[in-house]
C-alpha cells in the first residue's frame, strides 16, 4: 500500500468526516445526527452552485446520464450529484471511505451509485461519462501522478460532455506559514513533535500540491476541451475550479 493510500485509509478509519471538511464540528467525537445533516447540506449547496455555473455558462438544463465523482470521500458530493444523474460512479483511493460512502448512500435512499477503488490510472473505471467531477482531491495527489489521472478522466469524457475539476496551483500565505508547511512535508517527525507539544492527535499530514497550469491547459486543449472557464478558490492554498465542455471546434 502506498504512503498516500495509508494516510487516507487512516482517516477513513479514524476521522473520515473531519478529513473531508476540516472543521472542528466534524471531528469524530463531535458527530451527531444534526452535525451530519449539516455536513451533507454543505454538499447539496456546493452541487447547486456547480449546476448553476454549468447551466449559466455551458449548457442549459444539464441532466447527465453517467457521472464520475473522483475522490468521493464519504459521499458528501456524490449523493447530490447522483440525484441529478442517471447513474454515478464514485471513486476513491480509500476502501474505508468507499464503505462509509456506500452506507451514506443507502441511508439517503440513493441507489444509482457504484463504488470503485482508485489506482494511479483509474484503470478499474470503465466506459465513458457525460459528466466528470472532482473537488478538493487532485490537490492531494502528487502532480507526477495527478496529471495522468487528470488526463485519463478527460479521455473518459464523451464528446459534448462536461467536466468540473478542481485543483490547486499556489500557496501564497504568509512566508512563515509556507515555510512551516514545507518543513512538515519534508520532515514528518517535526510535524509529529508539533502535535505532541500542542497535545493534538497524532495524525499524518495531508499534503497539498501545486499544479503547473500550463500543463493542465495543454491537457485540456489536446483533448478537445475547447470551451472552458475558471472560478478561483481559496482554502489557504489558491486553486481553480475548471468547468469545460468537450467540444473540438476551435473558433479562434
Ligand atoms: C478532502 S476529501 C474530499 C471528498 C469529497 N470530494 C468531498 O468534497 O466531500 C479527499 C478525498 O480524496 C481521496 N483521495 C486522495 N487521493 C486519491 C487518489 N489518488 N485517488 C482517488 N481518491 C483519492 C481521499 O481518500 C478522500 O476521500
Amino acid at each position: 500500500m502506498s504512503k498516500i493510500q495509508k494516510t487516507w485509509e487512516h482517516f477513513g478509519e479514524e476521522n473520515p468526516y473531519f478529513a473531508v471538511v476540516t472543521l472542528d464540528q466534524f471531528e469524530k467525537e463531535n458527530l451527531s445526527e444534526d452535525v451530519l445533516a449539516e455536513f451533507f447540506e454543505s454538499g447539496s449547496r456546493y452541487t447547486e452552485t456547480v449546476w448553476k455555473e454549468i447551466e449559466t455558462n455551458l449548457v442549459s438544463d444539464f441532466r447527465p446520464k453517467r457521472s464520475l465523482d473522483f475522490g468521493c470521500g464519504v459521499g458528501r458530493l456524490s449523493i447530490p450529484i447522483a440525484r441529478r444523474s442517471g447513474e454515478l460512479v464514485a471513486v476513491d483511493i480509500s476502501k474505508r471511505m468507499l464503505e462509509e460512502a456506500e452506507r451514506n448512500a443507502v441511508k439517503a435512499n440513493v441507489n444509482n451509485i457504484s463504488f470503485v477503488q482508485s489506482d494511479d490510472n483509474i484503470s478499474r473505471v470503465s466506459g465513458k461519462f457525460d459528466f466528470i467531477h472532482s473537488f478538493i482531491v487532485i490537490q492531494h495527489i502528487d502532480p507526477s501522478i495527478g496529471e495522468t489521472i487528470f488526463e485519463k478522466m478527460i479521455e473518459k469524457l464523451e464528446d459534448g460532455g462536461i467536466g468540473a475539476l478542481h485543483l490547486t496551483y499556489d500557496h501564497p500565505g504568509k512566508r512563515s506559514s509556507v515555510l512551516k508547511y514545507n518543513l512538515y512535508m519534508k520532515l514528518p517527525f517535526v510535524f509529529s513533535l508539533r502535535n505532541l507539544l500542542l497535545q493534538k492527535k497524532q495524525e499524518p499530514l495531508i499534503p497539498v500540491h501545486t499544479y503547473d497550469l500550463n500543463k493542465i491547459f495543454r491537457i485540456l486543449q489536446r483533448n478537445g476541451c475547447h470551451k472552458c472557464f475558471v472560478r478561483f478558490s481559496d482554502h489557504g492554498h489558491w486553486g481553480i475550479h475548471l468547468f469545460f465542455l468537450k467540444d473540438h471546434e476551435i473558433i479562434f
